[in-house]
């Protein structure tokens, strides 16, 4: 029997789906470090990982393993040049997440632009005595401009929902997605620099690339409107968080959300003391529904790619499907 890592806790009866087909080392515990998880590779023919580091020693270590499966639609924590390299395949959970993420996202640009975690500790602080015509005023959502960088599948999802708000839709993406898209989602295509000015509400969900490392810094959050709020929905990373302290706490912009940090689950400390910022520890995609569908996904292409099950050899999501594959040893 082929051997697989599960490297963390998930959901039980995937890990009996997988034990049908493989000789299962589940970690329940911690998460692993990169030593831990360097041993635990070091025997297995694949592994499902869910943002854990992958890196090209680690593969080196690891002779018979082909296939890691990554439980996120991101797999920056992937070395894809090792991956290609050692012809290990890495696959990944897109579109089963796509409608949960743009939910959440909406969920943080609003808590963010009505001040909602903020209003809320001024609450559980027990300092509302009385009620005030100016207490906690917040921006619109209704009727402003949506900016979303990053028109993928989950940029499409968040911007189709903004039909019900009435609002502009301004997008910016490594390319042009397609005219039909546009025209259904009554977006419109500018340059960065062009959406920063001009949105009331920035959505960060372009994935992070070593090019995109701090594609929002002092600079950009600079030409942004002083009433405007910024999402990062996609990775830390993609937002110098320490430049974003700064403008909130001068006021340079109105307000953020944010789900991904740089160095999670380590925070950069300036966030936390600033007052109009949303946190949330990583959760966009955490329904129980979507979950349990990313976790199958990774589990489907887990079994394929080790040539088991009903797609043997035909994974869903290869994310590098140009390895030839390790042999199988
Ligand atoms: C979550 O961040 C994912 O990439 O799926």
């Amino acid at each position: 029997m082929q051997k697989v890592l599960i490297a963390r806790p998930i959901f039980p009866d995937v890990v009996e789906r997988l034990r049908q087909y493989f000789e299962v080392d589940w970690n329940t515990g911690e998460v692993l470090g990169a030593e831990a998880l360097t041993q635990r590779l070091a025997d297995k023919d694949g592994a499902l990982t869910a943002g854990d580091t992958v890196s090209a020693a680690m593969l080196a270590a690891a002779p018979r393993l082909r296939v890691v499966a990554n439980m996120a639609v991101g797999y920056n924590n992937f070395d894809m040049d090792g991956f290609n390299a050692a012809h290990v395949l890495a696959t990944n959970t897109p579109d089963v997440l796509n409608e949960s993420t743009a939910d959440f996202g909406w969920a943080l640009m609003m808590a963010a632009a009505r001040r909602m975690a903020e209003a809320e500790h001024w609450l559980r602080g027990g300092h509302w005595q009385k009620w005030a015509y100016d207490g906690f005023l917040g921006a619109d959502i209704h009727g402003s401009t949506l900016g979303v960088i990053g028109m993928g599948r989950i940029g499409q999802a968040l911007a189709r929902r903004a039909r019900g708000f009435n609002m502009q839709v301004l997008y910016h993406n490594r390319t042009r997605v397609a005219p039909a898209i546009e025209a259904e989602l009554n977006a419109h295509y500018v340059s960065k620099e062009a959406l920063l000015q001009r949105a009331d509400h920035v959505v960060l969900v372009l994935p992070y690339t070593p090019q995109n490392h701090h594609a929002i810094g002092a600079a950009e959050l600079a030409l942004m409107k002083p009433n405007a709020t910024l999402t990062n929905l996609a990775r830390g990373g993609i937002v110098d968080d320490a430049a974003l302290a700064d403008a909130l706490r001068h006021k340079r912009i109105a307000a953020a959300g944010l789900d991904v940090f740089e160095g999670e689950p380590q925070l950069n400390p300036a966030l936390l003391s600033v007052p109009n910022i949303v946190l949330t520890p990583h959760i966009a995609s955490a329904t129980e529904a979507t979950r349990r569908a990313m976790a199958n996904l990774a589990a489907d292409n887990l079994i394929a790619a080790l040539g088991e099950g009903p797609n043997a050899g035909r994974p869903p999501n290869p994310v590098n499907p140009q390895v030839s594959g390790r042999a199988r040893a």
